[in-house]
């Protein structure tokens, strides 16, 4: 694996989870080692049910381990979740259907009292116009947009994303991939990010991690030495394709 300078904004090692569920105990992560470096953005893929969804929420200190130590952001998951250092953003967008989408937006910090601008939220990532509309006057596209949002008003340091775009057809999905790596890269942010596409773990990616089927372990990483900003046609070069087939080779031959 490889080591990452300096303090790192995530370190998992030895991670175990076993669920307490409904049909028996079910171990779900085994052995997990994981690094992401501060203003790293690392992809992470596997077969579903090996347990990324459950190692985001650990990182996002939304669950307690069964075993192994977890750092982030150079303290406990549940002491960066309670400093607002981490941002979460899960496939479904989870908005209030009540609220405006500036009201959606404007909730965590009337929780916490913290002060952002929410006009300038909205136009970071691209729906300024569409403050006062309600999540069922957007598309599905847009509505993530406001979960991206409402996961950047406190500023966070790590960025937690579970299938964001998981919902939305190609077009709308390369479109939020770019946004994102629009304010990956301006605010240096450091990035986990779950997807079932190699596709676009590859093209966004510094680093491609791989788990194996449940109970998960990373059982490999795939550095992306592509260049960044990354170009419109990176996924026509033979570069792009030569990584696509390694991450698809280490899925098959994950055990
Ligand atoms: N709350 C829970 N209680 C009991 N078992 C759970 C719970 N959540 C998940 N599991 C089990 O843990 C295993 C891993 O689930 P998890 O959601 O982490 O997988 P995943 O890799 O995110 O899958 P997918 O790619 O389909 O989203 C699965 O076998 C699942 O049934
Ligand atoms: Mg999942």
């Amino acid at each position: 694996m490889t080591t990452v300078i300096g303090v790192p904004a995530v370190r998992v090692r030895g991670l175990s989870h076993r669920y307490r569920g409904d049909g028996g105990p079910l171990l779900a992560l085994a052995g997990v080692e994981l690094e992401v470096g501060a203003g790293e953005f690392v992809a992470l893929v596997g077969p579903s049910g090996c347990g990324k969804s459950t190692l985001l929420r650990v990182v996002a200190g939304l669950l307690e381990v069964s075993g192994g130590a977890v750092d982030v952001l150079a303290g406990s998951a549940t002491a960066a979740r309670a400093g607002h250092r981490v941002g979460l953003v899960t496939q479904e967008p989870g908005l209030l259907p009540w609220r405006t989408v500036a009201g959606n937006i404007a909730l965590p910090l009337e929780v916490t009292g913290a002060r952002a601008d929410v006009d300038a939220l909205l136009a970071r990532v691209g729906i300024a116009a569409f403050a006062r509309y309600h999540p069922h006057e957007l598309s599905g596209g847009m509505r993530q947009r406001v979960a991206l949002a409402r996961a950047l008003a406190h500023g966070p340091r790590l960025l937690l994303m579970d299938e964001p775009f998981g919902s939305l057809d190609e077009f709308a999905r390369e479109a939020m991939g770019r946004e994102l790596l629009r304010i990956w890269e301006r605010d240096r942010v450091s990035v986990l990010f779950v997807t079932h596409s190699i596709r676009e773990a590859v093209l966004l990616a510094d680093r491609v991690l791989v788990m194996s089927a449940a109970p998960g372990r990373i059982v490999a990483e795939l550095p992306v030495h592509l260049p960044r900003p990354r170009p419109r046609a990176l996924d026509e070069t033979p570069e792009f394709a030569a990584l696509l087939h390694r991450v698809r080779e280490a899925l098959g031959g994950a055990p």
